[in-house]
C-alpha cells in the first residue's frame, strides 16, 4: 500500500511538488498550511552547536566486564561479568560543526554506559590532562583557542598568548603539539577519564582511580602533511572512517583499565592527584584492567542520536563519584546547564539521554517537551504520606571526602614535585622517541612562525626553555629562520 505524505498531524497532503496558488501564475496563498508548516518546521531544524567539541561522531556498543576490581568499587557496571550498553561520542574541541576533522587538535572521548543504576558517563579527552586547573579560567581558554572578535580568525598570537600566560598549560600543549594532536582516526586513539575521580566498595571504602582507554587497533597518528592534505579531501575523514568500519563489521574495541591509589596516599603522593595538568606514573600505580568495549551499531539518525546525546560528568551512579579537583567539580554544574539551553529542559527524556535498564522516579514534572510523566496516583510533592518515591537513606554517606579548611581562593596545595613544566619535559625527553621529538620541533616551529607579536615568541621561547633547554634552543635558532630567508 502506498504511504502517503502527511502533515505533522497525520492527515494526508496532496502534493509534495506544488504550492497552492491562485491560477498556475498567481500569488502563493497563506492558507496551504502543509507548505507552510514544511517551511516553518525546516526553518527550526538546527539547534545551538556545542560551545565546545561542536564537530564529532559516536555509535553505540557493548562494554563487558572481565576482570573483577569489586574490591574498589561496588558499581554495578564494573562486576565481573556485567554487560552494559553504551555510546561513545568522540569530538574535536575548538572547531565548529563543520570543521576538517584532521585539524591539529585534542580529541573528545565521551562515554556513557546504561547502567542497571542509571547512566554513568565518563566525559574525557585523548590525553591524560588538560590545559588549566581551574574551572574559572575555561571560558577564557575557550575564547583564545576560537576565533577574534572582529575578524573571525583564527589566530596563533591569542593562543600562544593565552598558554604562555597560563604556565600549567605546558604538559597538555606538549601533548597536543605531539602525535596525540593528529590522531589517524577516532579508531585508532586511547581515552582517559583524565581527572581523578572517586571509587567506592561494598564496604564503604574509598580510592581514587584514573581511567584509560586503550585501543586494540593500535595507537596511530598522521604527519602535519598528511592532516593538511585530508583537511582540504575530506573535511568528514574521522567521522566516515569509523562509519564506514562499522558498516563492514570491523568493530573496534577499547580496553578499560584502570590506576587505584589507596584514599590516605593523596594526601602525600608526589604529584598532587586533583590537579587536572598531572598523572600518576604508571610504576607509582600500574594499570588494572577491568574489561573491553565494542562498537558495533551507527546511529540511525545522527540528529536524534548523537547531536542531541548530552554527557556529563554529573551522571555518577553509586559506587563512583568525582574528586575535589577544581575543574571537575566545576564540569559537574556546567554540562547539564548547557544541555538544559542547547537541546531543552527535558533532554534527558530523549531515548539517547534516558537510562535504559533503570526506572527514573523524582518529583521534577511539566517544562518544555515533557512527554513521560508519573501516574497520576504519585504524589507531586516529597514528604508525602502516599507511597511516592523516596530516597535512600543508605547513601547519605556516600561520596564526598574529607575537606580540610575555610573557604579561599588559592592555588591548590603543591606536592613535593608539583611544578608547571617537570611532566612536560618527561614526556618530551622520556615518552617521545627521536622521530617524535623530530616531528615536535617541525610542528613548534611553524606554531613559532605563526606569531606576530614579539612579546609573544618571546614568551614562547621561554615557556619550551622551562620545559626543555635544549628545546628552547632549538626553537629561538629556528623558529622565523624561513620567514627571513624568503
Ligand atoms: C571546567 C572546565 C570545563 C568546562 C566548564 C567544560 C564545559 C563544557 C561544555 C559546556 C560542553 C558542551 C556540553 C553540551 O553542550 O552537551 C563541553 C563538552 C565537552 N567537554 Fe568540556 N568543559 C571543561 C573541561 C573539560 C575537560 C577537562 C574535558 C576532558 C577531560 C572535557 C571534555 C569535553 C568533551 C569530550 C565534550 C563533548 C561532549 C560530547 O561528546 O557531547 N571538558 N564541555
Amino acid at each position: 500500500m502506498t504511504e502517503f505524505t502527511t502533515t505533522q498531524t497525520g492527515a494526508p497532503v496532496a502534493s509534495d511538488a506544488h504550492s497552492l496558488t491562485a491560477g498556475p501564475d498567481g500569488a502563493t496563498v497563506l492558507h496551504d498550511r502543509y507548505l507552510v508548516e514544511k517551511l516553518a518546521q525546516f526553518n527550526r531544524e538546527r539547534i545551538p552547536e556545542r560551545i565546545v567539541h561542536a564537530k564529532g561522531g559516536g555509535a553505540f556498543g557493548e562494554f563487558v566486564v572481565t576482570d573483577d576490581v569489586s574490591q574498589y568499587t561496588k558499581a554495578a557496571v564494573f562486576q565481573p561479568g556485567a554487560k552494559s550498553e553504551m555510546l561513545l561520542r568522540f569530538s574535536s574541541v575548538a572547531g565548529e560543526q563543520g570543521s576538517p576533522d584532521t585539524w591539529r587538535d585534542v580529541r573528545g572521548y565521551s562515554l556513557k554506559f546504561y547502567t542497571t543504576e542509571g547512566n554513568y558517563d565518563i566525559v574525557g579527552n585523548n590525553t591524560p590532562v588538560f590545559f588549566i586547573r581551574d574551572a574559572i579560567k575555561f571560558p577564557d581558554f575557550i575564547h583564545s583557542q576560537k576565533r577574534l572578535p572582529g575578524s573571525g580568525l583564527r589566530d596563533a598570537d591569542m593562543q600562544w598568548d593565552f598558554w604562555t600566560l597560563s604556565p600549567e598549560s605546558a604538559h597538555q600543549v606538549t601533548y597536543l603539539m605531539g602525535d596525540r594532536g593528529l590522531p589517524k582516526s577516532w579508531r585508532t586513539m586511547n581515552g582517559y577519564g583524565s581527572h581523578t575521580y572517586q571509587w567506592i566498595n561494598a564496604a564503604g571504602e574509598r580510592f581514587w582511580v584514573q581511567y584509560h582507554f586503550v585501543s586494540r587497533q593500535g595507537d596511530l597518528y598522521l604527519s602535519n602533511d598528511e592532516a593538511e592534505a585530508i583537511a582540504g579531501a575530506d573535511a568528514d575523514y574521522y567521522r566516515r572512517d569509523l562509519h564506514e568500519a562499522i558498516e563492514r563489521g570491523e568493530f573496534p574495541t577499547w580496553d578499560v583499565y584502570v590506576q587505584v591509589m589507596p584514599y590516605e596516599e593523596a594526601k602525600t603522593y608526589r604529584f598532587n592527584p586533583f590537579d587536572l595538568t598531572k598523572t600518576w606514573s604508571k610504576q607509582d600505580y600500574p594499570r588494572i584492567k577491568v574489561g573491553h568495549y565494542t562498537l558495533n551499531r551507527n546511529p540511525q539518525n545522527f540528529f536524534a542520536e548523537i547531536e542531541q546525546a548530552a554527557f556529563s560528568p554529573a551522571n555518577t551512579v553509586p559506587g563512583v563519584d568525582i574528586s575535589p579537583d577544581k575543574m571537575l567539580m566545576a564540569r559537574v554544574f556546567s554540562y547539564p546547564d548547557a544541555q538544559r539551553y542547547r537541546v531543552g529542559t527535558n533532554y534527558n527524556q530523549l531515548p539517547v539521554n534516558a537510562p535504559h535498564a533503570a526506572p527514573v522516579h523524582n518529583y521534577s514534572q511539566d517544562g518544555a517537551q515533557r512527554h513521560t510523566f508519573n501516574h497520576p496516583d504519585v504524589p507531586v510533592y516529597a514528604p508525602n504520606s502516599f507511597g511516592g518515591p523516596v530516597a535512600d537513606p543508605a547513601r547519605a554517606g556516600e561520596g564526598g571526602w574529607e575537606s580540610d579548611g575555610a573557604l579561599t581562593r588559592a592555588a591548590a596545595t603543591l606536592h613535593a614535585e608539583d611544578d608547571d613544566f617537570g611532566q612536560a619535559g618527561t614526556l618530551y625527553r622520556e615518552v617521545f622517541d627521536d622521530a617524535a621529538r623530530a616531528r615536535f620541533l617541525e610542528t613548534l616551529t611553524g606554531q613559532g612562525d605563526a606569531i606576530t607579536v614579539d612579546a609573544i615568541r618571546e614568551r614562547f621561547f621561554q615557556y619550551w626553555t622551562n620545559v626543555d633547554k635544549q628545546l628552547g634552543a632549538r626553537l629561538r635558532a629556528e623558529v622565523g629562520v624561513e620567514a627571513s630567508a624568503a
